[in-house]
């Protein structure tokens, strides 16, 4: 059965010094496509989806879509939902059978985020699946959730005492990163990466991977961020290669080709994410 447990996923990463692609799909030829690259390269992979694809696509079809299309591929791969700051989308989707959920509370106080990320995290055990945790917002709208503006970052002890008394498997600090298009090169706190593993041994989640250079993701790699979100880059490898293909067959009428054009951009777009985390060939 290639699918497994998303900390079983960060954990051997951690070991390995790489990080495992956390890729947003928007649906089945994405899906299908960021799998594939995954088989191709030998690749753990950490298919993501937003709530906003949970309800358009709706949760039972999706996990049916997910179901099928891993049942493919024979690398270790896990099921995640992306921040969801709803519970009862948190509760539906552990009891679909995701493998793991980040419980985006980041707008509650500290302290009401935590007492409720305890009751998730011990509803995810229940069902053998892992949370991932967040108090601080990770600059930039995703799938409608989120902020442009920067939010406060709390201080290493806060940080470092939520997660500790959560008990979250995976922990996303905000280090400068941000979701989307950076319009410049962002300045990030790569150090608050090093001290938050070495004061918990939780690994750590890096969001907005989107643009960050190759020298910026194996440096936070190396200090523990062993789960790399992707998300704009899908969405806009996706956008682009229907829109190319259309520029210059303006006459097509045979959607499978239209399909295979694209599902060869998202392949290409993972398997170049693939390549600069580290996990090509490690399964
Ligand atoms: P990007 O959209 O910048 O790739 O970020 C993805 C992400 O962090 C999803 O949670």
């Amino acid at each position: 059965m290639p699918v497994t447990s998303t900390k079983r996923l960060v954990t051997e990463a951690t070991d390995g010094g790489y990080a495992v692609p956390a890729i947003n799909v928007v649906n089945q030829l994405t899906l299908e496509a960021v799998l594939a690259a995954a088989q191709e390269l030998r690749s753990p992979m950490i298919v993501q989806t937003s709530v906003k694809t949970v309800r358009s696509i709706g949760l039972e079809v999706l996990k049916a879509m997910w179901d099928t299309t891993a049942a493919r591929v024979d690398v270790p791969v896990a099921l995640h939902l992306d921040h969801c700051p709803d519970r009862q989308v948190i509760s539906e989707c552990l009891a679909a059978g995701w493998n793991s959920v980040l419980f985006d509370a980041h707008e509650l106080s500290v302290e009401e985020n935590e007492r409720q990320c305890i009751e998730v995290v011990a509803e995810a055990r229940a069902v053998g699946a892992d949370v991932e945790g967040e108090i601080e917002g990770i600059q930039g709208v995703e799938d409608g959730i989120g902020s442009d503006e920067q939010g406060p970052v709390q201080t290493l002890e806060v940080a470092v005492g939520f997660i500790e008394r959560t008990g979250v498997d995976i922990f996303a600090p905000a280090i400068g990163n941000a979701h989307g298009m950076y319009k410049a090169q962002p300045t990030l706190d790569h150090q608050r990466i090093t001290d938050l593993v070495e004061a918990t041994g939780v690994p750590m989640a890096l969001h907005g991977g989107t643009g960050l250079s190759a020298d910026q993701f194996s440096d936070l790699i190396a200090r523990g961020c062993a789960k790399v979100n992707v998300s704009t880059a899908l969405k806009i490898a996706y956008m682009e290669a229907n829109r190319t293909y259309l520029t210059e067959n303006p006459s097509a009428a045979d959607p499978p080709k239209l399909f295979a054009h694209v599902r060869e951009a998202v392949m290409d777009m993972t398997r170049g994410h693939i390549r600069m985390f580290g996990s090509e060939g490690r399964v």
